[in-house]
């Protein structure tokens, strides 16, 4: 039983290897109500948790609320000070007073249990239910929350829940910053006494951050320590604020919207949030990651068991210039070198020359493809391929038939300018006709090509966004739009059922578990350079599995950085995700198509390691000295080990591997030497790509089977 029942008001969710404990305490005085986090930490049997739930709590200050930062949603309301995880208004008081109305567990089938406390305020007709769900067999825990109203109720912030984060001799955040084509770029430092927020306010999940952050008791490492992390399944603008106390004690609200929004709900109305997600870890940074990769496998992703195929995507070889002749001969070589899946990137509709004009005008484009698209695409399946294509269904060109039949599907507020961004507008998804218009089409254009394959791309982040003839309730265009995307693309998937699709949002501005829960793989940045990919995919991977990290092997200099890197470590880098190739094929030589082809064949091999296995970043700052990942699926162990600067006497030579079976014999597919996993982890390797002396960028994979 993951919820197990301690008390009347307090209750354990007990996981494989941590235990949450909650309870609903109410001040004898004011009756008011509060549901606490008592503990959460490593696993504690039932008794052990009851006796947390009496552990005295420490004295404050009266210019400080005892409790507050435990709080499972610390409401506008009473004396607390802290950033609220629930504001409400009602007419022009602002302040709820919660009680106790009541809590039951829901058995959700599979060994799923949810625990749901009622609370009600004092005065006002309004209810906020607290949602926590246990799946069997992982360590994350999901919370939500959800606010009925029943006379009308203006809230202006509602977070999924705030997580407190116990007693620590020190604080220390991790996250991930980043920038267009510069995503996921892991942080990490003491945690400031203060609040530290993370957040978009663009509308979608954003480039300069992504939502989560763990939080960790100062020393953690990669294997050792302890590690608290919270993330939130949602893919509209978010903040994750951490609140470390002055007194002690830190805690991490979770929510959708952003300050200075309003949702006002009428009499009977309900607003539910989206999922956070939060997870104890003793095992360090690494194992934390395991944990958030084995949730997203059996928690979130649609199709976590299929091998993920090798994508061939036109866009950094032909840019807008999209033919039908081009295409088929990048197809021919694609499929020549052992490419499963070509898509078709950007340039194939409208008048779609350039990024000025025509998203909303989803039509072949007349000067190039005058007779339409099928004939392409019966040449790309005849050559064995299946086949994909590049669409931005939220996307809007001024310059657009669309827009010129419907100005008004664009995000828009009244007597307001509509700045563009990269030339375009978005189109509002909370709108039913809107929703409809692209369904209709998407639904067509994957029936009449028979697509395989969708890659969705957004790229503009919303800015004067309101939706006029909604008036007052226009603010809710920022949550409804995201909700009406997860829409189209659930009922996309319900008519297609082998669609698959890929979120980009101008590199990797839509990556999150709310988003995951609808897509297969994500893009997570425009920047194909190798070596800054490795970075890229440090933070990824923090998070989100190898198993839906899209990676293309592209040309050099490359397009963005003008570096110059190998063949075969723009190959191994790519292998570290689901491999793609992105470079114009038609300019390769053919030695370079005859190793490209031998690098897919190793990789097909491994590739179920690769994307389903469990990921160790073993050694190494990546990108920027020797370093080391490695996978372990069933019997196979997959290590891809980089060298950068060839030539640096500096810097290990052995390679440690880790989480095997010690006593067992691992047989090196290299030369056939058996090595003791003991060996193997205690002495490790000697890879060819460390040693001291040679060229720049060399990097191999060292394939290892328990015996
Ligand atoms: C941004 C994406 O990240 C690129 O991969 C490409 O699809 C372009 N958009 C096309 O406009």
């Amino acid at each position: 039983m993951p919820v197990t029942p301690l008390d009347d008001h307090h209750w354990a969710v007990i996981t494989p290897a941590s235990t949450y404990v909650l309870g609903v305490e109410i001040d004898p005085r004011t009756g008011e109500a509060a549901p606490r986090q008592t503990y959460w930490g490593p696993r504690l049997t039932p008794e052990a948790a009851r006796q947390v739930t009496t552990v005295p709590r420490r004295h404050v200050s009266s210019f400080s609320t005892p409790g507050e930062i435990e709080e499972l949603l610390p409401v506008d309301g009473g004396t607390r000070w802290g950033s609220p995880s629930l504001q409400v208004a009602f007419g022009h008081a602002r302040s709820l007073e919660l009680r106790f109305a009541g809590a039951r567990v829901h058995d959700e089938g599979g060994g799923t249990e949810r625990l749901d406390l009622v609370l009600a305020d004092a005065h006002h007709p309004f209810e906020v239910v607290l949602s926590v769900r246990a799946h069997p067999g992982t360590d994350v825990i999901e919370r939500w929350t959800t606010v009925r109203a029943g006379a009308e109720a203006a809230i202006t912030r509602l977070d999924s829940g705030n997580w407190f984060i116990p007693d620590a001799a020190a604080y220390r955040y991790s996250g991930v910053f980043g920038a267009w084509a510069e995503e996921t770029q892991l942080q990490r430092g003491p945690l400031p006494v203060g609040e530290l927020t993370f957040t978009s306010r663009q509308g979608i999940t954003g480039h300069m951050s992504n939502p989560w952050v763990m939080i960790d008791e100062g020393a953690a490492t990669e294997e050792h320590g302890e590690v608290w992390g919270v993330a939130l399944a949602w893919s509209g603008s978010w903040r994750v604020t951490s609140t470390h106390r002055p007194e002690g004690g830190a805690c991490v609200s979770a929510g959708f919207g952003h300050d200075g929004l309003r949702w006002t709900l009428s009499p009977g109305e309900e607003l539910v949030t989206p999922v956070t997600l939060g997870l104890y870890s003793s095992g360090g940074f690494g194992a934390a990651s395991r944990a958030w990769h084995e949730y997203a496998r059996a928690h979130v992703l649609p199709t976590p068991a299929e091998d993920r195929p090798v994508l061939y995507n036109s866009w950094e070889a032909t840019t807008f210039a999209v033919t039908e002749e081009h295409q088929l001969e990048l197809a021919k070589t694609a499929a020549s070198i052992g490419v499963e899946l070509f898509v078709i990137d950007d340039g194939w509709f409208g008048a779609r020359d350039d990024d000025t004009t025509s998203l909303g005008d989803w039509f072949p484009h007349r000067g190039r493809f005058p007779e339409g698209l099928r004939r392409m695409f019966d040449g790309i399946r005849d050559l064995g391929l299946r086949a994909g294509l590049w669409v931005e269904p939220e996307g809007l060109s001024k310059e657009s038939e669309l827009y010129r039949a419907h100005p008004d599907w664009a995000l828009h507020m009244e007597h307001r300018r509509r700045d563009e961004k990269r030339r375009q507008l978005v189109l509002n998804f909370a709108r039913d006709d809107v929703r409809a218009w692209a369904f209709g089409w998407l639904d067509r254009l994957v029936t009449e090509l028979g697509l395989d394959y969708l890659k969705w791309d957004m790229n503009r982040p919303f800015t004067q966004a309101g939706w006029p003839e909604r008036g007052a309730t226009q603010d809710r265009v920022w949550i409804e739009h995201t909700r009406g995307v997860y829409r189209v693309m659930a009922e996309l998937r319900e008519r297609h059922p082998g669609l698959r699709i890929e979120s980009c949002a101008g590199g990797g501005g839509r990556t999150d578990f709310g988003i995951l829960r609808h897509t297969d793989e994500v893009w997570p940045s425009d920047n194909t350079d190798a070596r800054d990919r490795q970075t890229v995919h440090h933070g990824f991977s923090q998070l989100y599995p190898a198993g839906v990290m899209s990676a293309w092997v592209t040309d050099v200099p490359n397009a963005t950085t003008r570096r110059t890197i190998s063949l075969r470590y723009r190959f191994h880098v790519a292998m570290s995700g689901v491999l793609g190739i992105g470079g114009d094929l038609s300019e390769w030589t053919s030695a370079e198509l005859e190793e490209a082809a031998d690098l897919i064949a190793q990789y097909k091999r491994v590739r179920a390691t690769v994307q389903r296995g469990r990921q160790y970043r073993l050694a190494g700052v990546p990108g920027q000295e020797r370093s080391a990942v490695q996978y372990a699926l069933g019997d196979e162990v997959v290590v891809l080990v980089y060298n950068p600067i060839g030539n640096a006497g500096r810097g290990p030579r052995r390679l440690r591997l880790t989480g095997l079976d010690a006593e067992a014999l691992y047989e090196l597919a290299a030369d056939g030497s058996r090595w003791y996993g003991a060996t193997l982890m205690a002495s490790g390797l000697r890879p060819a790509a460390w040693e001291p002396i040679g060229d720049d960028h060399r990097s191999e994979m060292v394939v290892l089977r328990k015996l």
